[in-house]
């Protein structure tokens, strides 16, 4: 069990109603929660409930000299280990990245040094807008670990990005085994559990297209949006994990707590996970990559004086079959995109790649690309399992459960039982 004192704030959205939830969670892995919440927060939740379940009196204003007296807001802040603010309006955003001290929430958060990190909770076409896009770079920048939002039915009746993620989620993610910036060191991570199965690995993550540039201005990509691959980074750093996040170019905020490397072309994908294959444990290849890469990049422009042109172009570098060959190597899984034929070429890719799972997924127009969600079949050499469409943040969870799985048991199977000698034995 962990004892860490978090501070959580709670600001005004419908979301606020799964704060007694998040307090829950948060207790429950053994946090002391002290709750502070905005005027505007308890017009969505009282503060009865938030005391009965943090077992403290709730926090909302500046100017209220009896619990000042109890504990002063600049003691509060120090007391700190962790601030959480879930949910995170845009408007508590915008105060946030402008520096704003006019509430108590706000005023704590400049005070603290401890880590800061926010659950964003908003309608999604407020959350696409570029002032909360910039709010969001600008706290990124300052080192604010973000949380979601995720995507799906929202309280507005409309579908998209903007739901606050789980309580669940971001609990495990208050207590992941990374050590974060803050005046208190490393926070202590808690034991290995069902929950973090990954707790302690370093998982290797592809994602997003590649770029293979034919000229300045022009290049030949894959279709990928990248959300595959994020999912399975956020996923994965929830179970526990150290993520590094190799990333062709994709427009998708860095999952709070990943080491990304931004990548452009196939040759770069492969050169940054050759940089950092060492030491890491498991490698999932989610990234759509060029097969194919031009012979020769035309250092200028190409004109259109010509009404035909022929581009010679050669094989791109395999990054999946490189990692795949090394030994000792990680536990690998690849990605299968695949328009026909879908389980015989992908049994026939996870063979030929010599890999220890591979991840199926029909794709075309109106599926597997872009998409918010995903069906996908899963094959490793003794065993299969489909997963049915849903949300890519939802399979991703799945799949990340079913690689630590599979991982463990390529684990066990190659340590042999360091058994005492039987003369040895009284
Ligand atoms: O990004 P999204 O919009 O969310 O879409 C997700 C996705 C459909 C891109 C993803 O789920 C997916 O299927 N990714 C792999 C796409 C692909 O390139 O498949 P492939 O069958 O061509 O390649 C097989 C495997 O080899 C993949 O793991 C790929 O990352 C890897 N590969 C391929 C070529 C290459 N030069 N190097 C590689 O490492």
């Amino acid at each position: 069990m962990n004892s860490q004192n978090i501070l959580l704030g709670v600001s005004g959205g419908i979301a606020a109603y799964k704060a007694p939830e998040l307090v829950r969670r948060l207790t429950e892995r053994g946090a002391t929660v002290q709750v502070v919440a905005t005027q505007s927060a308890l017009e969505f939740v009282t503060a009865t409930t938030l005391q009965a379940v943090s077992g403290r009196p709730v926090r909302s204003s500046l100017w209220d000299p009896a619990a000042e007296a109890a504990m002063g807001h600049i003691e509060l802040a120090r007391w700190a280990d962790q601030v959480l603010i879930a949910p995170a309006t845009a408007e508590f955003m915008s105060r946030l990245a402008a520096g704003g001290a006019a509430d108590l929430l706000s005023t704590l958060c400049l005070a603290s040094e401890a880590p800061l990190t926010i659950a964003p909770a908003m309608n999604r076409v407020m959350w696409a807008h570029p002032a909360v896009q910039a709010n969001r770079e600008i706290l990124e920048r300052r080192g604010v670990r973000i949380v979601g939002p995720d995507a799906g039915d929202q309280a507005c009746g409309e579908q998209g990005l903007g739901r606050m993620s789980e309580p669940d989620a971001i609990a495990a993610l208050m207590f992941a085994g990374e050590a974060l910036p803050g005046r208190q060191g490393p926070v202590r991570p808690a034991a290995i559990s069902k929950s973090r199965p990954l707790a302690g690995k370093t998982v290797l993550i592809t994602a997003g297209p590649t770029h293979e540039a034919i000229d300045p201005v022009r290049y030949i990509t894959n279709r990928s949006s990248g959300k595959m691959g994020y999912a399975l980074a956020e996923a994965a750093l929830l179970a526990g994990a150290r993520v590094i996040l190799v990333s062709g170019p994709v427009n998708l905020a860095t999952p709070a707590g990943a080491e990304r490397v931004d990548v452009e072309s196939a040759e770069d994908l492969y050169k940054a996970t050759h940089a950092h294959i060492k030491g890491t444990d498991i490698f999932i290849a989610a990234a759509a990559v060029a097969d194919y890469q031009l012979q020769q990049v035309a250092k200028h422009k190409i004109k259109k004086s010509q009404v035909e042109i022929s581009l010679e172009l050669t094989r791109a570098p395999d990054t999946l079959a490189s990692v795949a060959k090394l030994s000792p190597g990680p536990f690998t899984v690849g990605f299968a995109a695949e328009t026909t034929r879908l389980r015989d070429y992908a049994r026939g890719k996870l063979q030929n790649k010599n890999l220890d799972m591979i991840v199926a997924n029909q794709v075309g127009p109106d599926e597997g690309f872009d998409k918010d969600d995903n069906a996908v079949e899963v094959f490793w050499p003794t065993g299969e399992k489909s997963f049915p469409k849903a949300l890519k943040t939802e399979l991703a969870r799945d799949l990340i459960a079913l690689i630590a799985e599979r991982y463990q048991e390529r684990l066990n199977a190659s340590t042999q039982p360091d058994l005492p000698a039987l003369s040895s034995r009284p």
